[in-house]
């Protein structure tokens, strides 16, 4: 199957979160397995190009009465054969970030536009057809719409269209005016369409237009079809409840991998644990925590928001630092937050530490030297780090909902399986309490704690299950579009 990824992100190029993750690893996945992949996504600025391949002709995309012309570059994902096509046009993709949000400087409806009509153009260019475009949330969810409508020229009658949901969170909603830009006719702007409230939503127009809509956990598929997590989309999530599937993220098992992390000072594999503490003596030395090997370590990396939960640990963590362990933050997001954990990080003494901002090798470190990671998520579509964390030996205390609930199994003092907390409420005191129950299990099960790491360490979370799951899907959708 020829298969194009169009994104927004894709990891190690361009990363806001787990999106670029999975579009950084599923195409090699599904590359392993023998189809044709390739990924489209925008040159931005702070890519760079001077290990990348320039196409001689330039891409010509109509936007509004325009036509822009991109330069197209090539690379590959590391450690594969995938090709990879940045589009570029430095007025629309400057910039040191993929999202500037809103009054950001950039006109996101144009910037995301350009990219989903540049990938059918590339299409052209490359004078290769996909059999199924896989677009991810809502940037660009554009492809299915035009391929319904605009682009219904022979070229693309069959190629199928998935769109993929990381996060309904977002839901950019635009002028009407923007229909112009992709040259979309009135008929799209309709309740079951494109509109929302009287202005575009590019997220509701891809869930009606796709030929099939998956989302990254099951667990999550289910959840978006009420309307505590459905962001108001819960009536369209069943209307498409026969296309809608739920196939849970795997991680990329070479990046994070203990024994063999560039990031960290010490290695360590489930039959050498010893450079897990190690890691964590070094990670106190670094941040300025005391230096004590018995002292639990609890870690934290996450985008900083009402998503992640993060006011509820904030409440909570005067009570979690009063059972003597010692609590580790990386993350940035809402200004509030970031500024409370600073604060609370100036006078941390020697038990707190919080870094404010994005730092990929401290996120290694605080993944291996952690004894536990929390992660008390208001709702998580799969999520990424509960993951990492059981791959690291480290115990992931997290709220169950989304794919939270899907990916780690809850200890069972008894039987000794298990590989995280969970709880199920998000309130302080259910967190507060179910922190009290792992450092117990760290203090006074020792045996068992050893249990649960290795047990999460065993366990297969590469991509090739998924990438089986979504080949499937894709020859699902091929069956709906022919028939
Ligand atoms: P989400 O995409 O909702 O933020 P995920 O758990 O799926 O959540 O993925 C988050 C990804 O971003 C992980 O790879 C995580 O390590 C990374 N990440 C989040 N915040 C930071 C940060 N401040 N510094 C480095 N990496 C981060
Ligand atoms: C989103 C979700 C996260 C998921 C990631 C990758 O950002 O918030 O739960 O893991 O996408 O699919």
């Amino acid at each position: 199957m020829r298969i194009l990824f169009a994104a927004s992100e894709c990891a190690p190029f361009a990363k806001a979160g787990g999106l670029g993750d999975v579009v950084g690893a599923l195409p090699k996945a599904l590359h392993a397995l023998g189809h044709d992949v390739r990924v489209v996504l925008p040159r931005y600025q702070f890519i760079a190009t001077w290990n990348k391949r320039r196409h001689l002709k330039p891409l010509g995309v109509p936007l509004g009465s325009d036509e822009l012309w991109c330069g197209v570059l090539e690379g590959q994902l590391p450690g594969s054969d995938v090709p990879v096509y940045f589009i570029e046009h430095d007025a629309l993709f400057y910039g040191n970030q993929p999202y500037q949000g809103y009054g950001g400087g950039v006109n996101e409806m144009a910037r995301f536009a350009l990219l989903s009509r540049a990938s059918l153009q590339l299409c052209r260019f490359l004078d290769w057809v996909p059999d199924v475009i896989h677009v991810h949330d809502w940037p660009t969810a554009w492809v299915p719409v035009l391929l319904n409508t605009v682009e219904t020229g022979p070229d693309f009658a069959s190629t199928a269209t998935v769109m993929s949901i990381h996060n309904m969170a977002y839901q950019p909603r635009f002028s009407p005016d923007g229909l112009e830009l992709l040259a979309l006719p009135d008929s799209v702007f309709v309740s079951d369409g494109l509109e929302d409230h009287g202005e575009i939503n590019p997220f509701k127009g891809g869930l009606y237009h796709a030929t099939m809509v998956s989302t990254v956990s099951p667990n999550y598929a289910a959840e978006i079809r009420t309307p505590e997590f459905g962001a108001g989309l819960h009536d369209i999530m069943n209307f498409r409840g026969a296309d809608l599937v739920g196939i849970l993220n795997g991680i990329d098992e070479d990046v994070w991998n203990p024994a063999t992390d560039p990031h960290l000072p010490h290695h360590y594999r489930v039959d050498a644990l010893a450079g897990k503490a190690a890691n964590k003596a070094a990670l106190q030395m670094e941040l300025g925590l005391d230096e004590r090997p018995d002292v639990p370590m609890i870690g934290v990396v996450s985008r900083l928001n009402h998503q992640k939960g993060t006011d509820v640990l904030i409440g909570a963590l005067d009570g979690i630092l009063s059972l003597d362990v010692q609590v580790v933050m990386l993350g940035s997001g809402d200004s509030g937050m970031e500024d409370e954990l600073r604060h609370r990080s100036h006078y941390g003494l020697g038990r707190f530490f919080a870094w404010i901002g994005y730092n990929e090798r401290l996120a290694h470190r605080i993944e291996a030297a952690s004894d536990m990671f929390l992660m008390p998520s208001r709702f998580e579509p799969c999520g990424l780090n509960q993951m990492y964390s059981q791959r690291y030996g480290t115990l992931p205390i997290v709220r169950a909902t989304g794919g939270l609930e899907d990916t780690v199994e809850q200890c069972d003092p008894e039987t000794g399986a298990g590989t995280g907390f969970k709880f199920n409420d998000l309130y302080e005191a259910a967190l507060y309490a179910t922190v009290i129950w792992a450092v117990d299990v760290y203090r006074t099960r020792p045996e068992l704690f050893r249990t649960m790491q290795l047990r999460g360490m065993r366990k297969s979370m590469g991509w090739d299950t998924a990438a089986k799951e979504y080949a499937q899907m894709y020859e699902w959708a091929l069956g709906r579009k022919r028939g």
